[in-house]
């Protein structure tokens, strides 16, 4: 039961484990004013795969995929790891969703999958794989949070694939368009690239290698992600480039296997896919001694230990802030009638604050400590 005494601080208290829950564990959400967090923006040609990756990173299904489907707008994903039960929202500053969101019975709050079978009459379900090619390349991107207990923290960006051609409606600067696109998300200092090639085409040829190279020459924030490595010709393998032989990138090359289009057209789910890659990397002749840094578990891993890295970088300046955070608390407590007699509790609320701060931060430099090593 809450006494006078307590409602005056709990909302104190709260406003301090925000903080901390914020930069702890919601970091690259809504802590801008903190940190500016990297973003993970996904490039590589039409149908290598980069849909599929994400959506078995953020573990549901709720992205346009498949070999007829091309991402016509950035989709920028905010990933909130919450104790709670999925939950997506469509950014409602996105002007061209808020008129659609307003009419509907949900307050705005609507799948992507639901948004874009009623928003476009020409939208199919992947399993159908019908083109859609007469929706131009916009740079206006598409902003979804899921909220999910499933996810970890952060914002991915899907970008439109690579195109050279024309296809369909399409422009015909379609190829120049696109490019600019790319670079605009790529060429941000922090922008963490996942540059994609398939398996079963040359790595000499992909694009997506040249395009992180224009902007990361020395591929400090590239990782290469190889898909399809399930789709390669018997006898050959891709051991070289994933062991860093072929293609220097620091950050080096992760492979994974993504659902199939039989394996969609099954219904199959994201959990039954990462146990179906689970198992071909540890049966596979070429790749069972690499197996524990092979698959989209592992991506997944090598990406929060980069933002962690990132966060542990930034420390110093966020202690800063959390300092000066206290003290306006401090004398917010000293206005709401903080009395030094008036209890034990009270005399104790500076040092507890401090306290929260400090195991924060200490819990937070070991839990990065601790991970670091597999990045
Ligand atoms: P995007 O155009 O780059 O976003 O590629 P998508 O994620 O839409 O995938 C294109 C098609 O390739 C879909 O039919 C996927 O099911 C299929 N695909 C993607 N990755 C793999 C993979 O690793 N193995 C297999 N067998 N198929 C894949
Ligand atoms: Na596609
Ligand atoms: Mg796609």
């Amino acid at each position: 039961q809450q006494t006078p005494l307590t409602q005056k601080l709990i909302p104190i208290i709260d406003k301090l484990s925000n903080i901390v829950y914020e930069q702890n564990l919601n970091a690259g959400v809504d802590s801008d004013d903190f940190i500016d967090l990297p973003n993970i923006t996904v490039i590589g040609s039409q149908s290598s795969g980069k849909s599929s990756i994400l959506e078995t990173l953020v573990g549901k299904d709720f992205l346009p995929r498949g070999t007829g489907i091309v991402t016509r707008r950035p989709l920028v994903l905010q990933l909130c790891n919450i104790n709670q039960t999925d939950i997506a929202v469509l950014d409602l500053d996105s002007q061209d969703y808020l008129k659609e969101s307003q009419q509907s019975d949900t307050e705005g709050e609507i799948t992507l999958e639901e948004h874009l079978r009623r928003t476009n009459k020409n939208y199919q379900k992947p399993t159908d794989a019908k083109p859609l090619m007469e929706w131009g390349i916009s740079n206006n991107p598409i902003n979804l949070k899921i909220y999910s207990p499933n996810v970890v923290n952060l914002t991915l960006v899907d970008l439109p694939g690579i195109t050279k051609v024309p296809i369909g409606e399409q422009p015909a600067d379609i190829e120049f368009q696109i490019k600019n696109l790319i670079y605009d998300y790529i060429s941000k200092p922090n922008c963490i690239i996942l540059a994609v090639s398939p398996a079963n085409q040359d790595l000499v040829n992909s694009e997506s290698l040249k395009f992180a190279r224009d902007v990361d020459p020395l591929g400090k924030r590239t990782i290469g992600v190889i898909t399809k490595l399930d789709l390669m010709d018997d006898g050959t393998n891709a051991l070289d480039i994933l062991t860093g032989k072929v293609y220097p990138l620091k950050l080096g090359f992760v492979g994974v296997v993504n659902r199939s289009q039989q394996d969609v057209k099954m219904d199959r789910s994201v959990e039954q896919a990462l146990e179906k890659e689970r198992k071909f990397f540890i049966q596979h002749p070429a790749y069972k001694t690499i197996a524990n840094k092979c698959g989209t578990r592992f991506l997944g891993d090598k990406l929060s230990n980069i933002l962690m890295k990132h966060i542990k970088e930034k420390l110093p300046d966020l202690k800063a802030k959390i300092s000066f955070l206290i003290n306006q608390t401090e004398q917010e407590l000293i206005q709401l009638g903080y009395d030094e007699d008036e209890s034990n509790l009270l005399e104790n609320k500076p040092g507890l604050i401090l306290q929260l701060m400090n195991n924060f931060a200490k819990n937070f430099v070991s839990s990065i400590e601790g991970t670091s090593s597999n990045i």
